[in-house]
């Protein structure tokens, strides 16, 4: 369960300062899809960016079960998101140079298993992204769409309790995007994680079971 209170992020320029996030009560459970929508600027990014840690709120709490998020040291922020959340972009960040088996190991790098076992591992996730017959493939050598699901192989590595996806189809076109999605609802069904997807796009938002939408760092109806 993630629980958020009264969350606020106040980002200060000069003189003026703005509430990215402003003020946000949201509940999501174990295992809900959900999307959060709204127009550029309203703060989806930062709401997401607070949630998985990679930047602190102004105030309020985020309840990670019976963690509270905020009132961790940086170094247990860092354990927990490198146990507990998996991330997925829009330009699909994959290292150029290596291949996709080998994105999705170098993932892995923390958890100390043997070579034998990352590859092994490697490849049973690029199997269930349907990915099996591209393990040896460079990043150039895949479509759009064949890369992010290597990305979400990759996010899946640490086998997270939450997948955050921040316009996981805006470099896809919307045939490829539907299967992204279709992908990581499957995902969230099969595994039980709870996934939030940022998106723009309508029929992404459509095609999930819940829809937060978000305005000048509000929810809006
Ligand atoms: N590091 C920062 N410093 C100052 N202001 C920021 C910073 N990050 C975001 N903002 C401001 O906070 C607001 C929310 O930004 P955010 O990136 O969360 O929006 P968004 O909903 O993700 O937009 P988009 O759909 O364009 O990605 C914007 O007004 C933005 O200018
Ligand atoms: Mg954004």
């Amino acid at each position: 369960m993630l629980e958020l209170k009264g969350l606020k992020k106040t980002y200060k320029q000069g003189r003026t300062s703005i509430n990215a996030v402003d003020g946000l009560d949201l509940r999501i459970d174990d295992g809900e899809l959900v999307a959060i929508v709204g127009p550029s600027g309203s703060g989806k990014t930062t709401l997401l960016q607070l949630i998985s840690g990679l930047d602190r709120p102004s105030s309020g709490t985020i309840h990670l079960d019976d963690i509270e998020l905020t009132s961790l040291s940086e170094r247990r922020l860092t354990k927990v998101r490198g146990e507990s959340i998996g991330f997925v972009f829009q330009q699909f960040n994959l290292i150029p140079t290596m291949t996709a088996s080998e994105n999705v190991q170098a993932a892995m790098a923390p958890f100390g298993l043997k070579a034998a076992e990352r590859k092994e591992r490697a490849q049973s996730l690029l199997a269930e992204v349907g990915l099996e017959d591209r393990a040896g493939h460079l990043p150039t050598q895949m479509s759009g769409g064949e890369q992010q699901r290597v990305a979400i192989a990759r996010a899946l590595s640490n086998d997270p309790k939450l997948v955050f996806a921040d316009e996981p189809t805006g470099n896809l076109d919307s045939e490829t995007g539907a299967e992204i999605i279709e992908l990581l609802s499957n995902l969230s069904k099969e595994r039980g994680q709870t996934v939030i997807i940022v998106t723009h796009d309508t029929a992404v938002a459509e095609a999930t079971p819940r829809i937060v939408r978000m305005k000048d760092g509000k929810l809006s109806l």
